[in-house]
């Protein structure tokens, strides 16, 4: 992963961002030099007297776009040499946690924050490298998407979170991961799996494994079809198969 990151974020509503970025991991990643963040509003790159960012659709239909002029003319006052310039889109390919590792190894990726209906299509052609959704269904606020994308990617950075906690977490092995306690031991009559409290770590990382295992089997298995896995999970697998066939 790269050393630290540039974000600049271009949107209508820096102040939706910008909280982001002052608060909690990020905050902290920032106040180390990991992330060097910047906030453009294109809207002041307008030049007329209304501050016009959107207008009527070429060909007609429902909704406003985006206009050109204020966006390019934001994107062309920065210095975009080595820059991945993003924009979140549901018309995009969807962003994974694959996807977000690339992102992750890039120096400074732009965000370009859509509204309305979306964006002249002539800024995309020029300057997007990358249209990406974040799931199969529409939002009204770009900014909230790119937030998305950003939480997705910062984390990764060498430094931000701790790489134990990386490596445990859904999806980097293709598998969800298994399920959490903390204490009290005892909550409203409801105890934490033995297993847990033996202190045995093999009998424990067993456990988790299968919980994990059990979780992607119930609420994704399409995650179980792309894999090759190991040995192990196959065995394990192959125990939950048997066991769903004499439940059910
Ligand atoms: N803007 C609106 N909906 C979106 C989505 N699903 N992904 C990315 N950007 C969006």
């Amino acid at each position: 992963m790269a050393d630290g990151m540039k974000i600049t974020v271009l949107t209508l509503f820096p102040e939706i961002i910008k909280g982001f970025f002052e608060s909690s991991i990020m905050a902290k990643a920032v106040t180390k030099g990991l992330i060097e963040y910047e906030l453009i509003d294109f809207r002041e790159f307008t030049t007329d007297k209304h501050r016009t960012c959107d207008d009527y659709p070429y060909g007609g239909g429902a909704g406003m776009v985006l206009k050109a002029e204020p966006i390019a003319r934001a994107l062309d006052s920065l210095n975009l040499e080595g820059a991945r310039v993003l924009f979140p889109s549901p018309s995009g390919p969807l962003f994974t946690q694959k996807k977000a590792r690339e992102f992750a190894a890039e120096e400074h990726i732009v965000l370009l924050c859509g509204r309305y209906e979306g964006v002249d299509q002539r800024i995309i052609d020029e300057y997007i490298d990358d249209e990406v959704s974040i799931g199969d269904y529409v939002i009204s606020s770009g900014e909230i998407a790119s937030l998305v994308l950003i939480d997705g990617v910062y984390r990764l950075l060498d430094g931000v979170i701790s790489s134990d906690s990386l490596e445990e977490e859904s999806f980097e092995g293709g598998i969800l991961e298994y399920p959490h306690y903390t204490r009290p031991e005892i909550f409203r009559d409801e105890g934490v799996p033995e297993v847990l409290l033996s202190g045995h770590h093999e009998n424990i990382r067993k456990w988790r494994l299968r919980k994990g295992l059990e979780k992607t089997k119930r609420n994704r298995p399409d995650l179980l079809a792309l894999r090759n896995f190991s040995d192990e999970v196959q065995e394990i697998l192959k125990d939950l198969e048997l066991a769903d066939d004499k439940e059910g």
